[in-house]
């Protein structure tokens, strides 16, 4: 007996193992290999008919643009410092938020203090979550220290009746952990399907949009980074935040990847304790390893830009004989590209051969290393390390190497700079050009150079 399955156009087929959903119906589903899971579900909806009016929809008449009033909404501090200024400044109010990051992370940790820091009599806060109990948040809550009773805890899964208890309670903000959980009941698939995790989020944002209600969501990305589910979630959000961590870390960088009201690249770093996280408000300190006693050979600083904020990263390189025919490069925080001009850049330049010799570079901390301002920094520490000789102690090296050996200036070098002299660095390896008009910040010597060879000398590192 062959199955026959009916093709009508408002019909899906819905696997019940994965939540794939397709318009055809097959006996194993293509996204999770699994053997007749695929059950028909109806759409809400044939597609003939005209598309639904959300239940909360929101739409303008025309204006002329000389008409429409700025919004002049008034940010709302958090007082979380980094959060807020991730945000761009605290939260705007009718923004849509979404956090992402991995399982145990600190997702639901973090936002549970921003929402208690968040409510106020003026600016009741609901939390909704899919995934705990309301007294397993509450659990979390006392261990964070966070009591305030203007901040109000649901366990909800379905949308429709988390709009309606918005509707009842009139939150200023909102919360939903997760929007994995979250699902409308008249629409097939299953939570965390695609289909449903698109209509719950245009359903949120128009909620967002509609009644000027702050909406943060909460969800869960895979372990290679993804979103789980659609990256069409970032198209829909007014800003997305990224929460990650290298392997068994306690330091989490949060960052804004996307942001309609406030600066993208921003990072913001916590420490992750028993009391919930603690804004690291230093995170040069952090990034910089342990500065103690002589800097190591094949050591040197970088000053990176995350954002608006310059942070100082060391740079470790160790170099050793290759064993075996072909030399091993392995760098791990650092541009893999760039690493590799940089060690022709030193053969053929500057008298550094690293031919046959092992090179391996690390940044310390977890950062990812991208900019090219880095490229003086990765170069000075590969050859400290190809000659075993420390480099000055308390020295910065900030500028972008270019194939033919020299140093190209590198955009907002009076923050870099800055940011070396309040962490007490003396000296400063600069490239010669765009320093018209700079002046360097007090106590901190800074030594301008034309080529990657010069700067090397500046250490006793490289020929004449
Ligand atoms: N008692 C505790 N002491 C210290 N850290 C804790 C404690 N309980 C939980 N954590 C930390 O909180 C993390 C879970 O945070 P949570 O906010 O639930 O993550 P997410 O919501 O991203 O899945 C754990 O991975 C752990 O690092
Ligand atoms: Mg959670």
């Amino acid at each position: 007996m062959s199955k026959v399955r009916p093709g009508k156009s408002h019909s899906v087929f819905v696997c019940k193992g994965c939540g794939n959903e397709q318009s055809k119906w097959s006996g194993q589903c293509p996204a999770c290999g699994e053997w007749n899971s695929l059950t028909e579900a109806p759409t809400a909806k044939p597609s003939t008919e005209k598309s639904p009016r959300r239940l909360t929809d929101f739409s303008s008449n025309v204006m002329r643009l000389a008409e429409v009033r700025a919004e002049s909404a008034v940010r709302r501090l958090t007082g979380l410092g980094e959060f807020d200024r991730i945000l761009g400044g605290g939260v705007w109010p009718g923004s849509m938020v979404l956090l992402g990051g991995a399982p145990g992370i600190g997702k639901s940790t973090l936002m549970l203090q921003a929402a208690d820091r968040l409510a106020a009599p003026d600016h009741p806060v609901l939390y909704v979550s899919g995934e705990e109990s309301p007294s397993q948040i509450k659990g979390r809550a006392d261990r964070l220290g966070v009591k305030n009773d203007r901040l109000l805890l649901a366990s909800e899964t379905d949308l429709l009746e988390v709009l309606r208890l918005v509707e009842e309670h009139q939150p200023k903000t909102l919360v939903l952990d997760s929007i994995q959980t979250a699902h409308k009941p008249d629409l097939p698939g299953m939570p965390g399907s695609v289909g449903q995790i698109r209509e719950c989020a245009a359903e949120l944002l128009h909620l967002a949009k509609g009644k000027g209600i702050t909406v943060f969501v909460l969800g869960h990305v895979t372990k290679d980074g993804e979103l789980a589910g659609p990256r069409v979630l970032e198209h829909i959000v007014d800003t997305v935040l990224y929460f990650e961590t290298e392997d068994r870390n306690v330091y989490r960088i949060l960052r804004a990847v996307k942001n309609r009201f406030g600066p993208t690249n921003e990072i913001g770093v916590f420490e992750m304790t028993s009391r919930g996280l603690m804004e690291v408000t230093n995170p040069s300190e952090l990034f910089l390893g342990d500065r103690g006693g002589a800097t190591p050979p094949g050591a040197a600083v970088a000053a990176v830009m995350e954002g608006t904020r310059p942070i100082l990263v060391e740079v470790q390189a160790l170099v050793a004989r290759t064993a075996f025919g072909m030399p091993r490069r392995q760098v791990s925080g650092v541009d893999y590209n760039r690493a590799m001009i940089l060690i022709a850049v030193l053969d053929k330049r500057c008298g550094v051969p690293l031919d046959s010799q092992d090179v391996y570079v690390n940044a310390a901390g977890g950062l990812r290393v991208e900019e090219p301002a880095a490229d003086l920094a990765v170069a000075a520490a590969m050859a400290g390390a190809a000659a075993d000789k420390s480099l000055p102690p308390l020295t910065l090296w900030v500028g972008e190497v270019g194939l033919s050996g020299e140093l190209r200036s590198v955009g907002q070098l009076s923050e870099r700079l800055a940011e070396a002299a309040k962490l007490g660095f003396k000296t400063a390896v600069t490239p010669k050009s765009g320093l018209k008009g700079l002046q360097a910040p007090p106590g901190l010597k800074v030594i301008s150079v034309a080529t990657l060879a010069e700067a090397l000398k500046t250490a006793g590192l490289a020929e004449d």
